[in-house]
């Protein structure tokens, strides 16, 4: 992969700005509950890519919103994203010790807190995108924390969840590995994307679709990379515990269609992702270069 340096340091100057966010959104460890507060900000601080607060920016100044605007949206979604890790890591669900390089929440707690954690995190995103002021119009403003809902929700992520657990040691088709996909990781990459947009002025119906059609093979592709690295990387690159989709007998895009054409599917996916955008040149840079971040992370 050779993205520009150019990309490279804007991509940190956002990272930077949603931890920052972040910590002061997150309830002080000094305030009551303490542990619930030092547990949700030990699950949410410090690590991970912000691949959704990064696609939020990219697509919130291809509507020409607001950084500052843009963050509010980004970080709620990164908050729902926190709080899915810290569920899927459970005993109960993945089983998964390691997460972002370090003990996953409920190892370094203990679950009745990691589910509490996964609790608060989830309102605490729906207290910042409800915020007075967020937007100057309110109806639009609705509309945003209602695409979250409906993104976090049994349609979207928690519902994709469900699915991928009735899925252990089956033998599902490429429409129904799609299917599930689309929902436990495309649903909240989408929204990501498309509250970045909402956040601007500069949108019409044909700018959202074509940050909606972006998002959703984009989406797509970021859990087909997933288990391509959960099949090919080593624990110490992904910070998580490796190879344990073959464990746990996870049906993914690596058992159904092999690593030579799931590589094959990012790529197409990335390029049915771009293709639109072309004709916007510069405005569209920075989601051209995500997508290539996305796709073609660690291979
Ligand atoms: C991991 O997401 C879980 C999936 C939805 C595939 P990320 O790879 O974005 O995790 P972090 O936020 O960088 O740790
Ligand atoms: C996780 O998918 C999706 C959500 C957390 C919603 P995975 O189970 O593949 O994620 P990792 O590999 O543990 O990060
Ligand atoms: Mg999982
Ligand atoms: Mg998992
Ligand atoms: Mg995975």
């Amino acid at each position: 992969m050779d993205l520009s340096t150019d990309f490279q340091s804007w991509a940190k100057s956002i990272q930077q700005r949603t931890e920052q966010a972040l910590d002061k959104m997150l309830p002080a460890t000094s305030i009551a509950p303490n542990k619930l507060h030092e547990a949700m900000r030990y699950a949410t601080l410090g690590g991970g890519k912000r691949v959704r607060a990064l696609l939020a920016h990219a697509a919130g100044e291809f509507c020409g919103a607001n950084a500052n605007i843009i963050d509010q949206s980004a970080i709620a979604v990164e908050l729902i994203h926190a709080y899915s890790l810290v569920h899927d890591d459970m005993p109960c669900m993945d089983d998964d010790d390691l997460r972002r390089g370090k003990p996953s929440c409920h190892k370094q707690y203990d679950e009745a807190t990691a589910l509490l954690v996964g609790d608060a995190l989830q309102s605490l995103a729906f207290q910042i995108l409800s915020a007075a002021n967020l937007h100057k119009d309110s109806q639009h403003q609705l509309k945003m924390i209602n695409l979250l809902a409906v993104a976090s929700g049994s349609r979207g992520m928690a519902g994709g969840q469900a699915i991928d657990l009735a899925s252990v040691g089956e033998t599902l088709s490429q429409t129904e590995l799609e299917f599930m996909h689309i929902h436990k990781t495309g649903a909240l990459i989408r929204v990501a994307a498309l509250l970045g947009g909402y956040s601007g002025n500069n949108f019409d119906g044909s700018r959202i679709a074509l940050i909606d059609h972006y998002a959703q093979a984009i989406g797509l592709a970021f859990q087909v990379v997933d288990d391509i690295l959960d099949a090919e990387a080593d624990t110490a690159t992904l910070g998580k515990t490796a190879g344990k989709d073959a464990n746990r007998n996870k049906p993914t895009y690596v058992t159904i269609l092999g690593l030579v054409r799931a590589k094959d599917l990012a790529q197409e996916l990335y390029e049915s992702a771009i293709e639109p955008l072309k004709a916007h040149d510069n405005e569209a840079l920075r989601l051209v270069q995500l997508a290539q971040f996305i796709t073609q992370r660690g291979f």
